[in-house]
Protein backbone atom coordinates (compact mmCIF):
# COMPACT_ATOMS: atom_id res chain seq x y z
CA UNK A 1 0.00 0.00 0.00
CA UNK A 2 1.21 3.62 -0.75
CA UNK A 3 1.53 6.45 2.13
CA UNK A 4 -0.94 8.56 1.83
CA UNK A 5 0.03 11.95 0.78
CA UNK A 6 -0.08 15.00 3.78
CA UNK A 7 0.52 18.58 3.34
CA UNK A 8 2.55 20.70 6.21
CA UNK A 9 1.77 24.33 6.28
CA UNK A 10 3.74 26.59 8.00
CA UNK A 11 2.70 30.73 9.27
CA UNK A 12 5.66 31.73 10.81
CA UNK A 13 7.79 35.37 10.29
CA UNK A 14 11.09 33.35 12.36
CA UNK A 15 14.11 32.35 10.14
CA UNK A 16 15.26 29.90 12.01
CA UNK A 17 12.04 27.68 12.76
CA UNK A 18 10.98 27.76 8.77
CA UNK A 19 14.41 26.28 8.09
CA UNK A 20 14.55 23.86 10.37
CA UNK A 21 10.90 22.52 9.39
CA UNK A 22 11.66 22.78 5.25
CA UNK A 23 14.78 21.26 6.04
CA UNK A 24 13.49 18.19 7.94
CA UNK A 25 10.36 17.87 5.67
CA UNK A 26 12.42 18.02 2.68
CA UNK A 27 12.90 14.93 0.24
CA UNK A 28 10.36 13.15 1.92
CA UNK A 29 8.21 11.76 -0.40
CA UNK A 30 4.44 11.83 -0.02
CA UNK A 31 5.48 15.03 2.19
CA UNK A 32 3.86 18.45 0.66
CA UNK A 33 5.52 21.67 2.17
CA UNK A 34 3.95 24.89 2.06
CA UNK A 35 5.46 28.21 3.93
CA UNK A 36 4.59 31.37 5.12
CA UNK A 37 7.81 33.52 5.85
CA UNK A 38 4.95 35.74 7.84
CA UNK A 39 2.67 36.65 10.80
CA UNK A 40 -0.88 35.08 10.75
CA UNK A 41 -1.57 38.48 10.83
CA UNK A 42 -0.06 39.87 7.69
CA UNK A 43 -1.12 37.09 5.56
CA UNK A 44 -4.77 37.50 6.99
CA UNK A 45 -7.28 36.14 4.84
CA UNK A 46 -5.10 33.96 3.12
CA UNK A 47 -3.77 32.16 6.26
CA UNK A 48 -7.58 30.89 6.70
CA UNK A 49 -7.94 29.84 3.41
CA UNK A 50 -4.31 28.08 3.56
CA UNK A 51 -5.42 26.30 6.64
CA UNK A 52 -8.48 24.94 5.05
CA UNK A 53 -6.19 22.67 2.68
CA UNK A 54 -3.30 21.02 5.19
CA UNK A 55 -3.50 17.94 6.90
CA UNK A 56 -0.98 19.66 9.13
CA UNK A 57 -1.18 23.35 10.33
CA UNK A 58 1.78 25.17 12.03
CA UNK A 59 1.08 28.79 12.69
CA UNK A 60 2.98 31.84 14.79
CA UNK A 61 1.23 33.31 17.94
CA UNK A 62 2.02 36.55 18.53
CA UNK A 63 0.79 37.21 21.90
CA UNK A 64 0.37 41.12 22.16
CA UNK A 65 -1.79 40.63 19.26
CA UNK A 66 -5.61 41.56 20.30
CA UNK A 67 -6.61 39.26 16.75
CA UNK A 68 -4.97 36.41 18.29
CA UNK A 69 -7.78 34.27 19.67
CA UNK A 70 -10.09 35.57 16.95
CA UNK A 71 -7.41 34.24 14.14
CA UNK A 72 -6.62 30.75 15.98
CA UNK A 73 -10.85 30.32 16.03
CA UNK A 74 -11.13 31.31 12.18
CA UNK A 75 -7.84 28.41 11.29
CA UNK A 76 -9.48 26.11 13.59
CA UNK A 77 -13.14 26.37 12.15
CA UNK A 78 -11.48 26.35 8.72
CA UNK A 79 -9.62 22.92 9.53
CA UNK A 80 -10.13 19.97 7.05
CA UNK A 81 -11.66 16.91 8.76
CA UNK A 82 -8.73 15.27 10.43
CA UNK A 83 -6.18 17.80 10.60
CA UNK A 84 -3.80 18.92 12.96
CA UNK A 85 -3.06 22.30 14.37
CA UNK A 86 -0.35 23.55 16.61
CA UNK A 87 0.29 27.27 17.71
CA UNK A 88 3.97 28.07 17.96
CA UNK A 89 4.41 30.54 21.02
CA UNK A 90 7.04 32.38 23.07
CA UNK A 91 7.69 30.30 26.02
CA UNK A 92 6.41 33.39 28.39
CA UNK A 93 2.99 32.83 26.32
CA UNK A 94 0.27 33.06 29.64
CA UNK A 95 -0.70 30.00 30.39
CA UNK A 96 -4.71 31.12 30.25
CA UNK A 97 -3.88 32.41 26.76
CA UNK A 98 -2.36 28.57 26.15
CA UNK A 99 -5.63 26.84 27.54
CA UNK A 100 -7.87 29.35 25.37
CA UNK A 101 -6.28 28.14 22.63
CA UNK A 102 -6.72 24.81 23.11
CA UNK A 103 -10.30 25.14 23.76
CA UNK A 104 -10.57 26.88 20.30
CA UNK A 105 -9.54 23.54 19.22
CA UNK A 106 -5.68 23.89 18.49
CA UNK A 107 -4.44 20.45 19.05
CA UNK A 108 -1.56 21.79 20.89
CA UNK A 109 0.77 25.16 21.78
CA UNK A 110 4.76 24.16 21.27
CA UNK A 111 7.41 26.53 22.67
CA UNK A 112 8.90 28.54 19.47
CA UNK A 113 12.53 28.07 20.64
CA UNK A 114 12.23 24.19 20.99
CA UNK A 115 12.27 23.55 17.76
CA UNK A 116 14.54 20.37 17.80
CA UNK A 117 13.45 19.09 21.23
CA UNK A 118 9.73 19.80 20.33
CA UNK A 119 8.55 21.27 17.17
CA UNK A 120 10.19 18.76 14.61
CA UNK A 121 9.85 15.26 16.90
CA UNK A 122 5.88 16.41 16.54
CA UNK A 123 5.90 16.71 13.33
CA UNK A 124 7.55 13.85 12.28
CA UNK A 125 5.33 12.23 14.73
CA UNK A 126 2.41 13.28 12.95
CA UNK A 127 3.59 12.65 9.78
CA UNK A 128 4.52 9.27 10.44
CA UNK A 129 1.09 8.36 11.90
CA UNK A 130 -0.94 9.80 8.97
CA UNK A 131 1.69 7.76 6.86
CA UNK A 132 0.83 4.67 8.55
CA UNK A 133 -2.56 4.41 6.79
CA UNK A 134 -4.55 5.62 9.82
CA UNK A 135 -6.52 8.39 8.96
CA UNK A 136 -9.83 7.02 9.75
CA UNK A 137 -9.00 7.03 13.26
CA UNK A 138 -7.26 10.09 13.42
CA UNK A 139 -9.75 12.79 15.15
CA UNK A 140 -7.39 15.41 14.33
CA UNK A 141 -6.92 15.41 18.65
CA UNK A 142 -4.13 16.23 20.39
CA UNK A 143 -0.96 14.22 20.40
CA UNK A 144 0.08 13.68 23.91
CA UNK A 145 -1.65 12.17 26.80
CA UNK A 146 -3.68 13.70 29.50
CA UNK A 147 -1.90 14.27 32.71
CA UNK A 148 -4.09 13.86 36.16
CA UNK A 149 -3.16 14.79 39.57
CA UNK A 150 -4.49 13.22 42.55
CA UNK A 151 -4.42 14.99 45.68
CA UNK A 152 -5.02 14.36 49.46
CA UNK A 153 -6.58 17.04 52.15
CA UNK A 154 -4.78 14.84 54.83
CA UNK A 155 -2.53 11.68 55.30
CA UNK A 156 -4.09 8.35 54.58
CA UNK A 157 -7.52 9.60 53.33
CA UNK A 158 -6.95 7.05 50.65
CA UNK A 159 -5.20 9.19 47.61
CA UNK A 160 -3.11 6.46 46.40
CA UNK A 161 -5.84 3.71 46.35
CA UNK A 162 -7.98 6.17 44.63
CA UNK A 163 -4.67 7.03 41.73
CA UNK A 164 -3.71 3.63 41.40
CA UNK A 165 -6.96 2.07 41.06
CA UNK A 166 -7.98 4.90 38.30
CA UNK A 167 -4.51 3.98 36.40
CA UNK A 168 -5.67 0.70 36.56
CA UNK A 169 -9.20 1.35 35.46
CA UNK A 170 -8.07 3.95 32.77
CA UNK A 171 -6.21 1.13 30.76
CA UNK A 172 -10.05 0.53 29.64
CA UNK A 173 -9.33 -3.12 29.37
CA UNK A 174 -11.34 -5.19 26.25
CA UNK A 175 -11.13 -8.44 24.99
CA UNK A 176 -11.45 -11.87 26.21
CA UNK A 177 -11.41 -11.68 30.33
CA UNK A 178 -10.70 -8.20 29.59
CA UNK A 179 -7.45 -8.44 29.51
CA UNK A 180 -5.92 -6.15 26.71
CA UNK A 181 -5.65 -2.82 27.44
CA UNK A 182 -7.22 0.14 25.17
CA UNK A 183 -5.32 3.16 26.73
CA UNK A 184 -1.72 3.17 27.94
CA UNK A 185 -1.47 4.49 31.23
CA UNK A 186 1.65 5.80 33.11
CA UNK A 187 1.44 6.29 37.56
CA UNK A 188 4.10 8.19 38.64
CA UNK A 189 4.37 8.01 42.57
CA UNK A 190 5.71 11.61 43.66
CA UNK A 191 5.39 11.50 47.37
CA UNK A 192 9.07 11.01 47.25
CA UNK A 193 9.67 9.64 50.84
CA UNK A 194 6.51 7.62 51.94
CA UNK A 195 5.57 6.71 48.65
CA UNK A 196 2.83 4.00 48.38
CA UNK A 197 2.21 2.70 44.78
CA UNK A 198 4.41 0.17 44.70
CA UNK A 199 3.24 -1.92 47.34
CA UNK A 200 -0.11 -1.22 46.36
CA UNK A 201 0.97 -2.23 42.49
CA UNK A 202 3.04 -4.81 43.63
CA UNK A 203 6.31 -3.59 41.97
CA UNK A 204 9.88 -3.53 43.14
CA UNK A 205 10.81 -0.06 44.69
CA UNK A 206 13.49 1.53 42.67
CA UNK A 207 16.29 4.03 43.48
CA UNK A 208 16.37 5.59 39.97
CA UNK A 209 14.35 8.74 41.62
CA UNK A 210 16.88 8.99 44.26
CA UNK A 211 19.74 8.58 42.10
CA UNK A 212 18.23 11.52 39.88
CA UNK A 213 17.74 13.66 42.69
CA UNK A 214 21.44 13.25 44.24
CA UNK A 215 23.23 13.54 40.79
CA UNK A 216 20.87 16.23 39.59
CA UNK A 217 20.58 14.76 36.53
CA UNK A 218 17.65 15.64 33.86
CA UNK A 219 15.67 12.88 32.99
CA UNK A 220 15.26 11.72 29.51
CA UNK A 221 13.68 8.68 27.56
CA UNK A 222 16.39 6.24 28.49
CA UNK A 223 16.21 7.02 32.12
CA UNK A 224 12.86 6.17 32.01
CA UNK A 225 12.79 3.63 30.11
CA UNK A 226 14.90 1.62 32.54
CA UNK A 227 13.25 3.22 35.95
CA UNK A 228 10.10 2.43 34.81
CA UNK A 229 8.42 -1.16 35.74
CA UNK A 230 5.21 -2.70 34.15
CA UNK A 231 2.97 -3.93 37.11
CA UNK A 232 1.22 -7.26 36.79
CA UNK A 233 -2.45 -5.35 35.69
CA UNK A 234 -0.19 -3.64 32.81
CA UNK A 235 0.00 0.25 34.35
CA UNK A 236 3.74 1.14 33.94
CA UNK A 237 5.14 2.69 37.16
CA UNK A 238 7.39 5.04 38.02
CA UNK A 239 7.92 4.51 41.95
CA UNK A 240 9.65 6.79 44.38
CA UNK A 241 12.96 5.45 45.61
CA UNK A 242 13.52 2.53 48.72
CA UNK A 243 15.79 5.08 50.58
CA UNK A 244 15.37 8.21 52.09
CA UNK A 245 16.07 11.90 50.35
CA UNK A 246 15.47 15.33 51.21
CA UNK A 247 12.52 17.21 49.15
CA UNK A 248 14.05 19.68 48.03
CA UNK A 249 17.10 17.86 46.29
CA UNK A 250 14.07 17.31 43.46
CA UNK A 251 13.63 20.61 40.87
CA UNK A 252 11.27 21.27 38.80
CA UNK A 253 13.07 20.94 35.92
CA UNK A 254 13.54 17.12 36.38
CA UNK A 255 9.67 16.79 37.10
CA UNK A 256 8.99 18.84 34.08
CA UNK A 257 10.74 16.69 31.44
CA UNK A 258 9.67 13.61 33.17
CA UNK A 259 5.92 14.59 32.61
CA UNK A 260 6.73 16.01 29.23
CA UNK A 261 8.34 12.38 28.25
CA UNK A 262 5.52 10.35 29.76
CA UNK A 263 3.23 12.07 27.66
CA UNK A 264 5.00 11.54 24.70
CA UNK A 265 4.09 7.49 25.18
CA UNK A 266 1.07 7.14 27.36
CA UNK A 267 -2.42 8.34 26.69
CA UNK A 268 -2.83 9.20 30.33
CA UNK A 269 0.12 10.17 32.54
CA UNK A 270 -1.47 9.44 36.38
CA UNK A 271 0.18 11.39 39.51
CA UNK A 272 0.20 10.67 42.92
CA UNK A 273 1.10 13.78 44.82
CA UNK A 274 2.60 14.15 48.03
CA UNK A 275 0.75 15.96 50.72
CA UNK A 276 4.14 18.49 50.97
CA UNK A 277 3.86 22.03 48.83
CA UNK A 278 6.81 21.52 47.52
CA UNK A 279 8.13 23.85 44.82
CA UNK A 280 8.85 20.89 42.18
CA UNK A 281 4.92 20.23 42.30
CA UNK A 282 4.56 23.39 40.26
CA UNK A 283 4.97 21.66 36.47
CA UNK A 284 2.62 19.16 37.18
CA UNK A 285 -0.16 21.86 38.84
CA UNK A 286 0.79 23.62 34.94
CA UNK A 287 0.79 20.63 33.12
CA UNK A 288 -2.23 18.69 34.36
CA UNK A 289 -5.63 18.63 32.80
CA UNK A 290 -7.23 17.92 35.97
CA UNK A 291 -7.02 16.87 39.74
CA UNK A 292 -8.75 15.08 42.05
CA UNK A 293 -8.41 16.25 45.05
CA UNK A 294 -9.70 13.41 47.73
CA UNK A 295 -10.90 14.42 51.02
CA UNK A 296 -13.44 12.88 53.59
CA UNK A 297 -16.31 15.15 54.93
CA UNK A 298 -14.85 15.24 58.42
CA UNK A 299 -14.71 19.22 59.26
CA UNK A 300 -10.57 19.36 59.37
CA UNK A 301 -10.30 17.44 56.24
CA UNK A 302 -13.15 19.78 54.56
CA UNK A 303 -11.02 22.98 55.90
CA UNK A 304 -7.35 21.91 54.57
CA UNK A 305 -8.85 20.74 50.84
CA UNK A 306 -10.38 24.59 50.35
CA UNK A 307 -7.07 26.13 51.61
CA UNK A 308 -5.55 22.78 49.14
CA UNK A 309 -7.60 24.39 46.72
CA UNK A 310 -6.89 28.07 47.24
CA UNK A 311 -2.94 27.31 46.60
CA UNK A 312 -3.34 24.43 43.55
CA UNK A 313 -5.58 27.06 41.73
CA UNK A 314 -3.19 29.85 42.94
CA UNK A 315 -0.05 27.82 41.23
CA UNK A 316 -2.51 27.70 37.69
CA UNK A 317 -5.69 29.37 38.09
CA UNK A 318 -6.74 27.37 34.54
CA UNK A 319 -6.70 24.27 36.33
CA UNK A 320 -9.72 21.83 36.78
CA UNK A 321 -10.36 20.03 40.26
CA UNK A 322 -12.56 17.79 41.07
CA UNK A 323 -13.51 16.61 44.63
CA UNK A 324 -13.32 13.58 45.72
CA UNK A 325 -15.28 12.33 48.59
CA UNK A 326 -13.59 9.22 50.03
CA UNK A 327 -15.12 6.72 52.66
CA UNK A 328 -18.72 8.07 51.94
CA UNK A 329 -21.41 6.41 49.93
CA UNK A 330 -23.36 9.10 47.75
CA UNK A 331 -25.87 10.67 50.20
CA UNK A 332 -29.91 10.31 48.45
CA UNK A 333 -30.41 13.38 50.61
CA UNK A 334 -27.18 15.28 51.70
CA UNK A 335 -26.88 15.68 55.60
CA UNK A 336 -26.04 18.84 57.18
CA UNK A 337 -22.79 17.94 56.97
CA UNK A 338 -22.53 17.33 53.39
CA UNK A 339 -23.94 20.79 52.94
CA UNK A 340 -21.89 22.51 55.13
CA UNK A 341 -18.99 20.98 53.63
CA UNK A 342 -19.95 21.90 49.96
CA UNK A 343 -20.90 25.50 51.46
CA UNK A 344 -16.89 25.87 52.47
CA UNK A 345 -16.09 24.36 49.20
CA UNK A 346 -18.46 26.36 46.99
CA UNK A 347 -18.21 22.87 44.99
CA UNK A 348 -19.94 20.08 44.76
CA UNK A 349 -18.13 16.35 45.29
CA UNK A 350 -17.74 15.17 41.93
CA UNK A 351 -17.35 11.39 43.28
CA UNK A 352 -18.11 9.23 46.48
CA UNK A 353 -16.33 6.48 47.34
CA UNK A 354 -18.09 4.51 49.51
CA UNK A 355 -15.50 2.76 52.10
CA UNK A 356 -15.45 -0.72 52.01
CA UNK A 357 -13.05 -2.24 54.67
CA UNK A 358 -12.85 -6.02 52.88
CA UNK A 359 -12.46 -5.34 49.41
CA UNK A 360 -9.81 -2.46 50.02
CA UNK A 361 -7.81 -5.18 52.72
CA UNK A 362 -7.75 -7.82 49.98
CA UNK A 363 -5.90 -5.31 47.46
CA UNK A 364 -3.62 -3.91 49.76
CA UNK A 365 -2.46 -7.12 51.03
CA UNK A 366 -2.36 -8.74 47.57
CA UNK A 367 -0.61 -5.78 46.16
CA UNK A 368 -3.81 -6.19 43.33
CA UNK A 369 -6.21 -3.44 41.97
CA UNK A 370 -9.49 -3.61 43.57
CA UNK A 371 -10.71 -4.77 40.16
CA UNK A 372 -8.96 -8.13 40.55
CA UNK A 373 -10.51 -8.76 44.16
CA UNK A 374 -13.90 -7.80 42.95
CA UNK A 375 -14.91 -6.38 40.07
CA UNK A 376 -18.56 -5.72 41.73
CA UNK A 377 -17.41 -4.25 44.98
CA UNK A 378 -19.36 -0.92 45.16
CA UNK A 379 -16.00 0.76 45.81
CA UNK A 380 -13.92 -0.65 42.56
CA UNK A 381 -17.70 0.35 40.93
CA UNK A 382 -16.71 3.49 42.26
CA UNK A 383 -13.32 4.11 40.95
CA UNK A 384 -14.49 2.62 37.71
CA UNK A 385 -17.09 5.60 37.56
CA UNK A 386 -14.82 8.13 37.93
CA UNK A 387 -12.48 6.53 35.29
CA UNK A 388 -14.46 6.22 32.84
CA UNK A 389 -16.16 9.65 33.01
CA UNK A 390 -12.11 10.77 32.69
CA UNK A 391 -11.98 8.92 29.56
CA UNK A 392 -14.91 10.89 28.29
CA UNK A 393 -13.63 14.14 29.46
CA UNK A 394 -10.31 13.78 28.38
CA UNK A 395 -9.98 11.26 25.59
CA UNK A 396 -7.21 9.56 25.16
CA UNK A 397 -4.89 10.19 22.04
CA UNK A 398 -5.99 9.20 19.19
CA UNK A 399 -4.00 7.14 16.32
CA UNK A 400 -2.11 5.67 18.95
CA UNK A 401 -3.81 1.94 19.05
N1 LIG B 1 -12.72 3.59 50.53
C1 LIG B 1 -11.99 2.99 51.49
N2 LIG B 1 -12.52 1.97 52.20
C2 LIG B 1 -11.80 1.38 53.16
N3 LIG B 1 -10.55 1.72 53.50
C3 LIG B 1 -9.97 2.72 52.84
C4 LIG B 1 -10.65 3.40 51.79
N4 LIG B 1 -9.82 4.34 51.31
C5 LIG B 1 -8.68 4.27 52.01
N5 LIG B 1 -8.76 3.29 52.92
C6 LIG B 1 -7.73 2.92 53.92
O1 LIG B 1 -6.82 3.98 54.08
C7 LIG B 1 -5.50 3.50 53.89
C8 LIG B 1 -4.65 4.57 53.32
O2 LIG B 1 -4.95 4.73 51.95
P1 LIG B 1 -3.90 5.41 50.98
O3 LIG B 1 -2.54 4.89 51.19
O4 LIG B 1 -4.47 5.35 49.63
O5 LIG B 1 -4.00 6.90 51.52
P2 LIG B 1 -3.10 8.14 51.15
O6 LIG B 1 -4.01 9.31 51.16
O7 LIG B 1 -2.34 7.88 49.93
O8 LIG B 1 -2.12 8.19 52.41
P3 LIG B 1 -0.67 8.80 52.57
O9 LIG B 1 -0.89 10.11 53.26
O10 LIG B 1 0.04 7.83 53.43
O11 LIG B 1 -0.07 8.93 51.21
C9 LIG B 1 -5.65 2.27 53.02
O12 LIG B 1 -4.61 1.37 53.16
C10 LIG B 1 -6.94 1.69 53.51
O13 LIG B 1 -6.71 0.92 54.63
MG1 LIG C 1 -0.31 7.91 49.50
Amino acid sequence: MSAKQISVLLISPDEEIFAAIETSLEGLSNCRFTGRKDTVARVNGTAVALSARHDVVLFDVDDSSPELLQTAQQICDARMPNAIIIALASEDLPLEKARQLKKLGVDDVLPRNAIHEEIIPQVDAIRARRQAQLPAVWGGQATLGKLIAVGKSRGGVGSSLVAANMANELQSKAGFLKKTASNSVALVDLDFQFGSIAALMDVAESDAMWRMAMEGSIPDSAFLEQAMVKSPCGVDILAAPSRYGPLTAIKEEQISAILDSLKRTHDYVVVDLPRALVEWITPVLTQADRLYLVTDVAVPSVRSARKLMDFYQAENPALEIQLVANLEKKPIIPAAHHRAAAKLLEKDFAFWVPRDERTVRESVDRGVPLEDVSSRAPMTRAIRKLAHETCLSLPPRVGQH
